[in-house]
């Protein structure tokens, strides 16, 4: 069955997530009360991070995985990555967030990924011609992991591919008193334009709540999950 799927982001109040100076404490907060099985993480926000060029070069050696420890209840990261840009998959696996690591690449994958992936001792799935298949992927990663709920750490443009395909089932949002503007995309929803109105994705408010510093958090339900009115591929 595929797991619930929650994106959480901290976002301006209209909503953009460049430039606003985000209140990390308050987002990993609430990030941690989603209590979720795995963390679904953005190429480009690994690679955009303070530790973005450590991730993309070899590594210098090889850490073996971790024992499978029945106490240890962190998440599974899992990163998709068809463009084989992450490369440290160990330096990842070492970090104290996660409990151990997930490769998501598509089945034209290179044999050099390949190859990586098994000197690391990666697990990986593969899917997909060019992008990963997501809706494949997280069908994998329920059935793999036994996982329930996933939450999504990323940008617009992962949230957007996933809200497009209708794999979203819910939104919690860290709304900051600030204003940004401006003409680039760098909205919590990167897509192509709709062509119909039915594109668009209806939500429920499932909570509303404001917090310290004028933060809201809002969390909604997505009821509807219309394919129809997308731009043709
Ligand atoms: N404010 C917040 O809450 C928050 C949270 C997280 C990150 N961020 C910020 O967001 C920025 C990075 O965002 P971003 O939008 O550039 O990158 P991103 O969403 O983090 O990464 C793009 C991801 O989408 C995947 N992807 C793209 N198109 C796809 C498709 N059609 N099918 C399947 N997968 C697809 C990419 O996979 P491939 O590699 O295979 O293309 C990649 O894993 C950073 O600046 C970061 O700090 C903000």
């Amino acid at each position: 069955m595929k797991p619930r799927v929650i994106l959480h982001n901290a976002v301006s109040a209209d909503g953009r997530m460049d430039w606003f100076r985000p209140n990390l404490e308050a987002y990993y907060e609430l990030a941690g009360r989603f209590e979720e099985d795995v963390t679904l993480v953005g190429s480009g926000t690994l690679l955009g991070s303070p530790e973005g060029e450590t991730i993309s070069r070899e590594p210098d050696e090889i850490i073996e995985a971790r024992k499978a420890d029945s106490v240890d209840d962190r998440p599974i990261l899992a990163v998709p990555d068809s463009g084989d840009r992450v490369k440290n998959w160990v330096y990842l696996r070492s970090l104290p967030f996660w409990r151990d690591v997930f490769a998501l690449s598509s089945s034209t994958a290179s044999p050099e990924q390949i190859d990586r992936f098994k000197r690391q001792r990666v697990p990986y799935f593969l899917s997909g011609r060019t992008k990963v298949d997501l809706a494949a992927s997280l069908s994998a990663i329920g059935g793999r992991f036994g996982a329930k709920t996933i939450r999504v750490d990323s940008g617009g443009t992962l949230n957007g591919a996933l809200l497009r395909e209708g794999l979203v089932d819910e939104i919690s949002l860290l709304i900051h008193p600030q204003y940004v503007g401006g003409i680039s995309p760098r909205t919590l929803f990167r897509a192509e334009d709709l062509t119909a109105a039915d594109g668009v994705i209806d939500l429920e408010l499932a909570g509303n709540e404001t917090l310290a510093g004028g933060l809201i958090w809002l969390r909604y339900n997505v009821i509807t999950k219309s394919l129809i009115g997308l731009p043709e591929d």
